[in-house]
């Protein structure tokens, strides 16, 4: 039986009143370069879902000459499954900031924005007390903690559109605009928010960031495997017996084995989403492989956001088709005509599927439009709504030869 591995969730107990910012005390005595280099080494990768190297993008950050910069923590997690965010935000707040903060100081930002998805209200609530006291404590504002560094954070509440957990259509959504996404390249570090160099990570990276600066040496950077570095944050539900949020070490066990950690599933396993409908299933057959970015990508998935979902074979699998289908049809910011009629129409052939029975026909126009999709959409949205669809067809439908 594996057993999590505790470093996110160190000081998980803590009150804020006993948290002691050491990671922020540290950075703020380095030069922007030296967090940076750190960060680069510790191989933190981002948690929002797409593994992007934070101290690269970081580098590109600072290496920008421009006297406005911007830090934007996402915390706008709307991606079914997925609560690591959530669980941070209510239980550890400070440990989000004093992120923040060294991110900013990292990057030379004196601007910051948190974008909290707008349904976490108890997120939010706590959120703001927790700005409002650090305004008073002089973690925020002129010269924090005496080192000359100003930063100023604002609060933004989302609206309900999961789209706008694409980084450039939160940007958007910031500056008062309707949540759609931009075009990439320029990426936000050379022109986000304002059209300022724009930093933007997500909740569990931030936070990761101030665990990784409390310790003088890099003790992140033992933790995993040379390409994952570290722990994940994995919220588990679905058909298992204790759904939360658990912390393990890259490459120290098998998806199998969380699902065991999380107390097993409920009914006969059928398959598990290994993070979020962005990502494609693994059947059971398929669950022994080891969690880490590498071996899930060989493995045809990738680790996505953590939110891990297990479906037992109780379940109508068109219904779930249908169900995911539908939630991209509604949630397309619409504005790319890949995306919008692409995922139209699939959610037309599986109501074919569901009248007609199935045949091959359907998964190979399914397949070709995923191609599409994943070639012309223009962000992260469009190009992984078949993913999860495509891979369950793939992997359960078969023509009946009579
Ligand atoms: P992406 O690969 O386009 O970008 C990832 C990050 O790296 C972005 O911040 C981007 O600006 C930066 N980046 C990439 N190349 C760069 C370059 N050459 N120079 C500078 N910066 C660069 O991925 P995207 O579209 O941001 O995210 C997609 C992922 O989001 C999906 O894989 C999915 O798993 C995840 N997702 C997470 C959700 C959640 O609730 N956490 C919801 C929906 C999707």
């Amino acid at each position: 039986m594996i057993e999590e591995k505790i470093f996110l969730k160190t000081d998980l107990k803590k009150t804020p009143e006993e948290y002691e910012y050491l990671g922020l005390k540290n950075s703020l005595k380095l030069m922007p370069e030296e967090i940076v280099k750190k960060i680069t080494e510790s191989g933190l990768r981002g948690r929002g879902g797409a593994g992007f190297p934070t101290g690269r993008k970081w580098q590109y950050a600072l290496a920008q000459e421009n006297d406005v910069k911007f830090l934007i923590c996402n915390a706008d997690e709307g991606e079914p499954g997925t609560f690591k965010d959530r669980f941070l935000l209510e239980n550890m707040p400070f440990k989000v900031l004093e992120g923040i903060i060294i991110a900013a100081y990292a990057v030379k930002a004196n601007y910051g924005y948190i974008y909290i998805r707008g349904e976490y209200s108890k997120a939010i609530e706590i959120f703001e007390k927790t700005i409002k006291d650090a305004y008073h404590s002089g973690l925020l504002g002129k010269d924090i903690l005496g080192s000359g560094f100003d930063f100023e954070l604002k609060l933004v509440k989302g609206a309900g559109a999961y789209v706008c957990g694409d980084e450039t259509s939160l940007i958007n959504s910031i500056e008062g605009k309707r949540g759609f996404s931009r075009i990439k390249p320029p990426y936000p570090v050379q022109e986000g928010l304002f059209g300022k160099p724009t930093v933007v990570n997500n909740v569990e990276t931030l936070a990761t960031v101030a665990e990784i600066m409390k310790y003088e040496d890099n003790v992140y950077a033992r933790l995993g495997t040379e390409k994952s570095r570290g722990t994940k944050l994995i919220s588990i539900n679905g058909d298992v017996k204790v759904p939360d949020v658990y912390e393990i070490e890259f490459g120290s066990c098998t998806i199998r084995e969380i699902v065991e950690l999380a107390g097993g599933p409920i009914e006969e396993l059928n398959f598990v989403v290994p993070g979020g409908i962005a990502t494609s299933i693994l059947k059971d057959n398929e669950i022994n492989v080891r969690y880490t970015y590498e071996d899930l990508e060989a493995a045809g998935s990738s680790i996505g956001s953590g939110g891990m979902i297990v479906v037992s074979k109780n379940h109508d699998l068109i219904e779930i088709l249908l169900n995911v289908s539908e939630f991209f049809v509604k949630e397309t910011c619409g504005t790319c005509f890949p995306c919008r009629e692409g995922n139209r129409n699939i959610k037309e052939i599986l109501l074919k599927l569901k009248r007609n029975g199935y045949n091959d026909e359907y998964k190979k126009i399914i397949g070709e439009l995923k191609e599409s999709i994943m070639l012309a959409a223009r962000c992260g949205f469009g190009q992984s709504s078949v993913n999860f669809i495509y891979s369950v067809l793939d992997k359960f439908f078969k023509e009946e030869v009579i």
